[in-house]
């Protein structure tokens, strides 16, 4: 990314404190299509609008914070992934990333298949009629009810995590009568380079089985023998926000490695790879991500070398994309309710919402844009920091961009980028409701996860 210290063009304040931000963007009411949704645009007032509804407008039916979905563009994504990796391959779209039963049954439509990793996201797959077969079940630790129900349900693939979870997968399938497909989630060895904390193929951590030291063919050899097991193929999830190739072109190396192991070994090519998710995404003007049919003839191509290689037959690849998916495709709507200016250093800008409701700030030091959203304004750039109304001073939603310097209370700004991860781990902190995610699709507006409200706190505090 390029970072600039000290950005170029008109100043709000004379010294520019120290930090990494970009140089204000030439045209501050200019909403960079690489950051926003498809359907992103100003009206003539200058008033931010999408799928043709202005967000002052949806401010007053539904109320701020909010999270603005916009559904054509979800479903544009989602179609995007599935035309790419064609009918040899399957696109698994990670339910973390944000769940509900509209988006289920966006992700049905659309000929995708699900990726869950708890029993609660079981539950709204198959609420909204997610056929069992399409759905995926992780977790690195999940319970014998969530396994039990996974079973019983008939998902198309568990992915075992451990090998305490081969035998426990094993012995519910077969008390229930049942022979379950499995994939084996390994861990390659891959330093992915992102945040730490969202890498997840190097060897100290907690998920998957290590291919390093043997313990990965031990897990296959185990597996093969249980009558409760099918193995279809094994796993690979390497981290998340990456977008650097290098990472799957290793993890498939090493995979393909064990694929050809297991074949020497027990006579049995294995059908299956999935690669994971992990695609990155733009969250401002400087990250560069790769589109679905780049990533997918890039992945078959290494996938089909590596298999040339080993003389195996190609299996059939799977992918799990989540944030490439649906990260796009919202922004989060909030109104300013302080401005605060800090001679020297830079003008806090206090929304109605916060780390409750973006904790990947907080969580990870993610980097954010924002726009002002119900208005332009040819007023010099300042030089902000977006943070929520939270009893924390890192609450903070947007660490440094640059709004217009004649921002006011009232105002309302826009997050772009917030579909992925924001509201899927959004909490009650200081007692917060979580926002609505409002879906916006040719002119009409429809909530699809309805704002939390003070009896919804109150029916869980029973004491
Ligand atoms: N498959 C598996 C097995 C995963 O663990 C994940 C994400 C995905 C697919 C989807 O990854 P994606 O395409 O969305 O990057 N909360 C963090 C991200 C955690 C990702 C966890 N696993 C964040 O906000 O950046």
């Amino acid at each position: 990314m390029s970072r600039s210290a000290h950005p170029a063009g008109p100043r709000h304040a004379d010294v520019l404190p120290e930090g990494h931000y970009t140089a204000p963007a030439d045209d501050l009411n200019a909403l960079d299509p690489k950051v926003w949704a498809h359907t992103v645009g100003r009206d003539t007032d200058g008033v931010v609008t999408v799928g043709g509804i202005a967000v002052t407008q949806l401010a007053e039916d539904y109320g701020t914070p909010a999270y603005i979905l916009d559904e054509a563009d979800f479903r544009d994504r989602a179609r995007a992934w599935r035309t790419a990796f064609g009918t040899d391959a399957d696109v698994f779209y990670a339910g973390k990333a944000f769940l509900s039963r509209a988006v289920v049954r966006w992700l049905d439509e659309e000929g995708l298949n699900l990726d869950v990793c708890s029993g609660g996201e079981l539950a709204t797959a198959l609420s909204a009629g997610m056929p069992a077969e399409r759905i995926a079940f992780h977790g690195n630790n999940k319970s014998p009810e969530e396994i039990e129900r996974a079973v019983r349900a008939g998902v198309g693939r568990i992915v075992l995590d451990s090998f305490q979870e081969i035998v426990r997968v094993a012995h519910t399938a077969e008390s229930l009568g049942k022979r379950q497909r499995v994939q084996i989630r390994v861990t390659v060895g891959v330093e992915a380079h992102t945040h730490e904390f969202i890498a997840t193929a190097h060897e100290d951590q907690k998920f998957g089985i290590p291919l390093a030291d043997g313990q990965a063919a031990e897990a296959v050899r185990r597996a093969l023998q249980l009558d409760g097991l099918d193995v279809i193929g094994i796993h690979s999830h390497i981290g998340s926000q990456i977008f650097d190739m290098s990472g799957f072109e290793v993890a498939a190396h090493r995979v393909v490695g064990l694929l050809k192991d297991v074949r020497d070994e027990h006579g049995v090519e294995l059908a299956e790879i999935d690669l994971g998710g992990g695609l990155g995404i733009a969250y401002t003007s400087d990250d560069d991500p790769r589109e679905p049919h780049e990533i997918a003839k890039a992945l078959s191509e290494i996938v089909t070398r590596e298999c040339e290689g080993a003389r195996l037959r190609t299996p059939r690849i799977s992918v799990e994309p989540g944030r490439a998916i649906v990260g796009p495709t919202a922004f989060t709507l909030y109104e300013v309710g302080t401005v605060k200016p800090l001679e020297g250093l830079r003008t806090y800008v206090s929304v109605d919402g916060g780390m409750s409701d973006n904790i990947r700030t907080a969580l990870y030091d993610a980097e954010y844009s924002v726009a002002l959203a119900s208005r332009t304004s040819d007023a010099e750039p300042m030089l902000v920091r977006v943070v929520g109304k939270h009893c924390e001073s890192g609450d903070i939603v947007v660490k440094d961009a640059f709004l217009p310097g004649d921002l006011a209370p009232g105002d309302l700004i826009a997050v772009p980028a917030t579909g992925a991860y924001c509201r899927s781990m959004a909490s009650n902190y200081n007692h917060a409701m979580r926002p609505p995610v409002v879906a916006v699709r040719d002119g009409a507006a429809r909530v699809i996860v309805r704002r939390e409200t003070e009896e919804d706190l109150l029916r869980l505090d029973v004491g």
